[in-house]
């Protein structure tokens, strides 16, 4: 079932032009998109005073990543819930609320503890689920089924990247009723329908993220710092490098760097700063010269074409990707970081499909 490939995790990987694909199939239309699961709800969504966005691991790093444009497009304030924080805090959630609940296999205990929990307070509650069938899709009231096929690496990978558009379609949906925000829809229906071809091109970046894998083998940690549409990348490049590669990464907000991160840095550490072209690009640029200041060990993940000038040093390697409507880059942006962990993982030894400690589908608190 792996064809010509050695791991499930790199067949998915690489997938996922095809997964995006078929996550849009029948639903994207020239001047809309149609999701038959939330058409009968729509007014209910579109009246509620909040969307809460709740999941774990990998699903809510998805949902992190829509969050900007999901507030944009519907103007209902939107936040998010990690599934066992709402639940240890017994935390808010109101009969005008949309509770919208993310998880590719559909039956993570603590997600769906959240669920019966929100259903109990009368939240509208919405699933976004790769699985047909599970107890997500069962219990909640309606949503949207992610479709990106069955995933068997226990990393998710292109589960990520087709939750982010199942809900990028699903924020276009709910903005659909808005005049004022009509050539933004419409061009990342565009951005949405190009997609899969942007995908197949970062995908060739394969070997250099095998070479820069072999130039971190040995480093014990690895930051990730993003910011805007890209925090929720740093969080689930970091997330992949640790669950399979086994080494300490974490994803930073780079608008924390300066409270406290930034005494970690020195010329060993290596630091990954996504910096592709996007409104928050100048605060970016900013981040890289005071890491740079700071001799920091820098890779920079910048749009194509932009290397020379966002690199402060020839010492500073550069990640190109190309460029998409800036909601959409979080799509085309971790793929380099999945290829990245992949490597990493084979090359320090480690089981890629089967990390140590992990199962895929976390059905206990
Ligand atoms: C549905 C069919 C699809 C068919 C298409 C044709 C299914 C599973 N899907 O897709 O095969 O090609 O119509 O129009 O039969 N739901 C939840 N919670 C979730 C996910 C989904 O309640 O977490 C519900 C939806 O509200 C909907 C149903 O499940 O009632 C199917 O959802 P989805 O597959 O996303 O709908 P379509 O894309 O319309
Ligand atoms: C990371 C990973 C986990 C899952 C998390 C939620 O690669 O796979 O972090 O994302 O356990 O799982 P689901 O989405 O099935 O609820």
């Amino acid at each position: 079932k792996k064809g010509h490939y050695d791991h499930f995790m790199q067949k998915e990987i690489h997938e996922q032009p095809h997964s995006l694909t078929t996550t849009m199939r029948g639903r994207l239309k020239d001047h809309g998109v149609l999701l038959g699961g939330l058409k009968e709800h729509m007014k209910t969504i579109r009246h509620s005073r909040r969307i809460v966005l709740i999941g774990c691991g990998t699903s809510y790093n998805a949902a992190l990543a829509v969050r900007p444009f999901l507030e944009e497009l519907s103007s209902i304030p939107v936040t998010m819930e990690l599934a066992s924080d709402l639940l240890d805090r017994q935390g808010p959630i109101y009969r005008e609320d949309t509770a919208v609940f993310v998880s590719q296999s559909g039956e993570t205990a603590d997600t769906l503890l959240a669920l019966d929990y929100a259903l109990e307070n009368g939240a509208m509650c919405v699933g976004i689920t790769n699985t047909v069938g599970s107890t997500l899709a069962r219990k909640t009231h309606c949503g949207v089924h992610v479709n990106a096929g069955c995933e068997i690496g226990v990393a998710s990978t292109k589960a990520y990247t087709s939750q982010i558009v199942a809900m990028a379609m699903m924020a276009l949906a709910i903005g659909d009723d808005r005049i004022s925000t009509k050539a933004r829809r419409e061009s990342i229906i565009y951005g949405l329908s190009d997609l899969p071809n942007k995908v197949r091109e970062v995908l060739k970046l394969d070997s250099e993220m095998k070479a820069l894998a072999e130039s971190l083998i040995d480093a014990q940690s690895l930051l990730v710092f993003g910011r805007g549409y890209n925090y929720a990348t740093a969080l689930e490049g970091a997330l992949k490098v640790k669950e399979v590669a086994l080494m300490h990464s974490e994803g930073m907000l780079a608008g924390e760097m300066k409270h406290g991160p930034l005494a970690l840095v020195d010329e060993t550490l290596p630091i990954i700063v996504i910096a592709t072209h996007d409104a928050c690009f100048s605060k970016q640029q900013s981040v890289i010269q005071q890491l740079h200041a700071r001799k920091g060990r820098l890779i920079v993940m910048c749009s194509k074409g932009a290397s020379s000038s966002v690199c402060p040093s020839e010492f500073c390697r550069a990640i190109e990707v190309p460029q998409v409507i800036d909601c959409l880059q979080p799509v085309v942006n971790i793929i380099p970081l999945q290829l990245l962990a992949y490597h990493l993982t084979v090359l320090r030894g480690f089981d890629v499909d089967q990390p140590r400690n992990l199962a895929k589908s976390v059905t206990t608190q």
